[in-house]
């Protein structure tokens, strides 16, 4: 039985084969900074108020305009189509039926225009930028032309963090079906089955370049480190921004002196992420740095926490410490490998669920009652 989101994540490792739930759960080296998103709400308790009516409560926002049923934002994950055929159409259906938003990732296997012709707005594109800048602008373009609300720049990856599960899998793109994993594939094999009806096993938005088309399988790492430009600074996100008409969003700020910088460039969002520690590890969890960033902000863009969320909880206390919203990645890739479009539903209606029980225990029914004063962040002195 599926009742919160470790139920999901047990369900999608029984489902997908080894290379694929450990490219799903992975985190860089020793993967100081995934755990250090959870510990990080440890770190926070809650000072409830007694006696409110609660007989309402009220979990919609608004995120850059955009009007959202609960506080959720699907992150930008690549190869999200290898858990499901067509996963990341499935995933953006799952968040419109629910009232949240999708965001889709540079790296996807549906490419930008299917995803935007199955799921019904509201839409994200989120882009890496290339060596190449006619493929960046063509990524922009297209995702202008097929009507993405919102450009989120994720600036964590100027190099791939150090995947160590994928390198002893041997995890390629297309998956490979190998003497080492042969067993599994075997065990597996209504996934295998699953997978024959999905439109292709690569980078949908890129099946054209000739570096897929040369090699028939490639590490993440190899193609990635190969495309994207680590030469990207802030005079980038100055073209980016003369380019793309609508909001633009930097994903993967870790500190207050970067948040004031895309302030100043006009950035309508920030994400506090640290790629769920998939990136640099030995960073802080996502939560630990989202006070110095809503300091650092004040107000003049919306800040976004994305990192470790597995409960309502986490995501109440986000709010509480200023955060506008939410955005996950594992929990919603859990719900697609477990149950397709249902599971991406059940993963959001878990935690909506979750974020309106603890509104009504903690006596603040509505997201905007919500301050720094419904937490105790001296802890330490707690335990
Ligand atoms: C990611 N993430 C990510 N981020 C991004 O900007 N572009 C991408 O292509 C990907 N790809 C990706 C694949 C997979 C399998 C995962 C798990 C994650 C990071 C993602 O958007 C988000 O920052 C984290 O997943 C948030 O942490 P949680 O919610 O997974 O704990």
């Amino acid at each position: 039985m599926i009742v919160n989101i470790e139920d999901l994540r047990q369900r999608a490792r029984r489902r997908l084969p080894k290379a694929v739930f450990d490219y799903v759960e992975g985190s860089a080296e020793d993967g100081f900074t995934a755990s250090a998103n959870r510990r990080g709400f440890d770190r926070y308790l809650f000072r409830a108020r007694s006696l409110v009516d609660v007989s309402v409560v009220d979990r919609s926002t608004t995120v850059l305009g955009e009007k959202l049923a609960t506080p959720l934002i699907l992150g930008p994950t690549g190869l999200a189509g290898l858990l499901a055929p067509r996963g990341e159409e499935l995933a953006a259906k799952g968040a419109a039926s629910r009232g949240a938003l999708f965001t889709l990732s540079t790296m996807s296997i549906g490419t930008i225009e299917e995803v935007a012709a199955a799921a019904p707005s509201p839409l994200w594109f989120q882009l890496y930028v290339w060596r190449d800048r006619g493929v960046t602008r063509s990524l922009v373009e297209r995702a202008k032309a097929a009507g993405y609300r919102a450009l989120c720049l994720t600036v964590d990856v100027p190099a791939m963090g150090n995947r160590e599960n994928d390198r002893r899998n041997g995890f390629t793109i297309p998956p490979r079906i190998t003497f080492t994993n042969l067993l599994d594939v075997f065990r597996h094999l209504g996934w295998v089955l699953r997978m024959s009806s999905s439109p292709r096993a690569t980078f949908g938005n890129f099946v054209d370049l000739p570096e897929l088309k040369r090699t028939d399988a490639v590490s993440v790492a190899q193609f990635t480190n190969s495309q994207f430009d680590p030469s990207v600074t802030w005079k980038d996100v100055e073209w980016l921004r003369s380019v793309w008409p609508g909001p633009l969003v930097l994903k993967g700020i870790s500190c207050a002196e970067d948040a004031r910088r895309a302030v100043e460039l006009g950035v309508e969002a920030i994400i506090v992420s640290n790629h769920g520690g998939r990136q640099l590890d030995f960073l802080p969890g996502a939560v630990d740095v989202l006070p110095e960033v809503v300091d650092a902000v004040e107000g003049r863009s919306e800040v976004i926490l994305d990192g470790g969320i597995r409960r309502g909880s986490d995501v109440v206390k986000a709010i509480a410490m200023g955060a506008r919203a939410c955005m996950i990645g594992r929990p919603f890739l859990y719900g697609l490998a477990a149950n397709g479009q249902a599971g991406v539903e059940l993963a959001l209606d878990i935690l909506s669920k979750e974020i309106d029980r603890t509104l009504a225990l903690l006596g603040r029914p509505k997201l905007a009652d919500l301050d720094r004063s419904a937490l105790r962040v001296d802890v330490p002195a707690l335990l």
